[in-house]
């Protein structure tokens, strides 16, 4: 009996694994041979793959040289992809760069689904951006309130809101992860974490043709070696002061950053990511992976949020009549005469609904990378395992079987409470943070940091573009990375608008 029951299930097996293999692959662009469709790697942007999605459907295929990549650009598709599997969709593709820089995957973000995974994330949502831990969050305020004191210097002169911006995340991160700053380092280090960030999308033959990675390795090595050196000798300094200062204070420093809270994870022995598992109570971290966890922290927490706060100031001046609507329910709520308190943020509404439409048009993460853990099966089409699966979360936030108006920026569509959509991982045409197992663990500290800078700076200041530019002639297009920063830089010329005197609380 036995041997008929397995018998029939090795049939089963082989029936399905027929089936499956017999199944097509999504509709897409036809192929040449051996490269397949390599002559479109510059249509691998949000705007490209949604153009293509257009014409192809909200499931696509393309071949990268030897590499099966698929597009996922509807509501419906990342639900499938990001929900019903989720776990078969929850490892992230490593190109050659990302595999050198990330130290073998040894970080978080790039790291596989697994139990390794599992506990750093455990360790970065407890330790880093839990609202428990207070560090982190202090520091948004600190620096929100240090970039007010700038604009304050500055009333009636052209501001940079790009470099304004990206100064105050850069900063906040910066004071969360290493506690104390200097100027001089930061600038070091902003540009190792932007060089960084070319690298990570940087076209490298060896990733589609393993074979000929000669043709340029020597060039591309050669920047990948000098970008981990200057990370290395960078964040080990870091590390030793932190391990001198907990030696000093005997382990029981009051005031800990993030660097404090994952020495206390730290082995001298190089515990390999092979002695992770889920049952093990107490976690060693190597100093790589200490590394790699700070160099996610910088690359996730700055360019996002600055990006973002970008967006929305310029959606605003595009949009007097939005800009006249936030700034009037600030003053109902806060009053001209004292500055925003946190407990003022949860009443701020319209606020709310502007970021979160902010979020729909302009995803700081306009695509998604994930890999595939095994083949498996999506609407009927085949995808095989070790595929790069990239989610459109841009096309996805315009797509029109989700919304109305797709392109126009209207934060009202959100004040309807009991039927606008969220963002927090469950209603798939509005993904800004992700959803499912990578989602973004840091989303709460995001917002927070997003809703803070944003209600200071409409708070305290009325913004003009320069030049008698009009509203209308704002330029409004973005460029491809791994983020979708503005193209040209927003700059607005502040003045004051509370009737207290200037007093940063
Ligand atoms: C407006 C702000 C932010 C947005 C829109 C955002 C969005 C996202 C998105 C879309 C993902 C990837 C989800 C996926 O692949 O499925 C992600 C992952 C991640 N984000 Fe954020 N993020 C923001 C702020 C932050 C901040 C402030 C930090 C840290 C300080 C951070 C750290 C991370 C990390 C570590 C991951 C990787 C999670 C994993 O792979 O398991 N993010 N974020």
């Amino acid at each position: 009996m036995d041997f008929f029951l397995v018998l029939s299930l090795l049939v089963f097996a082989g029936f399905l694994f027929g089936l499956r293999r017999g199944l097509p692959y999504p509709p897409g662009p036809k192929g040449y041979p051996i490269i397949g469709n390599m002559n479109m790697m510059d249509q691998l942007t949000h705007r490209g793959l949604a153009r293509l999605a257009k014409k192809y459907g909200g499931l696509l295929h393309l071949k990268m040289g030897g590499l099966h990549v698929f597009a996922v650009s509807t509501p419906d598709m990342a639900r499938e992809v990001l929900q019903a599997q989720d776990a078969v969709f929850a490892n992230r593709p490593a190109n050659v760069a990302i595999a050198y820089l990330t130290y073998g995957q040894a970080d978080m973000v790039f790291a596989n689904y697994g139990s390794f995974w599992r506990q750093m994330r455990k360790i970065c949502v407890m330790k880093l951006f839990s609202r428990k831990r207070a560090q982190s969050w202090s520091s948004v305020r600190d620096e929100v309130d240090l970039t007010v004191r700038t604009v304050a210097q500055n009333l009636g002169s052209p501001v940079n809101i790009c470099e304004l911006v990206l100064s105050l995340t850069k900063n906040m991160t910066y004071r969360a992860a290493f506690g104390s700053f200097s100027r001089e380092d930061q600038d070091d280090f902003v540009k190792i974490i932007q060089e960084f960030s070319k690298l990570f999308v940087a076209f490298n033959i060896a990733d589609f043709f393993p074979w000929l990675g000669w043709i340029q390795a020597g060039e591309f090595n050669r920047r990948l070696v000098k970008a981990r050196s200057s990370l290395d000798g960078f964040i080990d300094k870091i590390i030793e002061e932190h391990m001198q200062k907990r030696k000093a204070s005997g382990d029981e420093a009051a005031d800990t950053d993030m660097v404090d809270e994952l020495l206390a994870f730290y082995g001298e022995v190089d515990a390999s990511k092979a002695a992770f598992d889920d049952s093990q109570s107490s976690i060693e971290l190597t100093r790589d992976n200490i590394k790699a966890i700070i160099m996610d922290v910088m690359l996730g927490g700055t360019e996002t949020v600055a990006a973002a706060i970008e967006w929305v100031m310029a959606e605003l001046m595009k949009s007097p009549e939005d800009m006249k609507k936030v700034q009037q329910e600030l003053a109902d709520v806060v009053g001209l005469c004292r500055f925003v308190k946190e407990s003022d943020i949860e009443k701020l509404t319209y606020l709310k609904c502007t970021v979160k439409e902010t979020l729909r048009l302009h995803p700081p993460i306009p695509l998604l990378l994930h890999e595939t853990a095994k083949d498996t099966v999506v609407a009927g089409y085949r995808l095989p395992a070790k595929s790069c699966v990239i989610i459109n979360v841009w096309a996805i936030g315009r797509d029109p079987s989700g919304w109305v108006d797709p392109e126009v920026f209207k934060p009202s569509r959100f004040l309807t409470n009991d039927s606008a959509p969220d963002f927090k991982g469950s209603d798939f045409e509005f993904i800004p943070f992700g959803s499912g197992r990578r989602s973004c663990p840091a989303m709460q500290l995001g917002l927070y940091a997003l809703e803070m800078a944003l209600a200071h700076l409409l708070h305290c200041f009325n913004w003009e573009l320069p030049d008698r530019m009009k509203s209308s002639e704002l330029d409004m297009s973005d460029v491809f990375g791994l983020n979708a920063p503005r193209a040209i830089q927003l700059v607005a010329v502040p003045t004051y608008r509370l009737s207290c005197p200037f007093l940063v609380e």
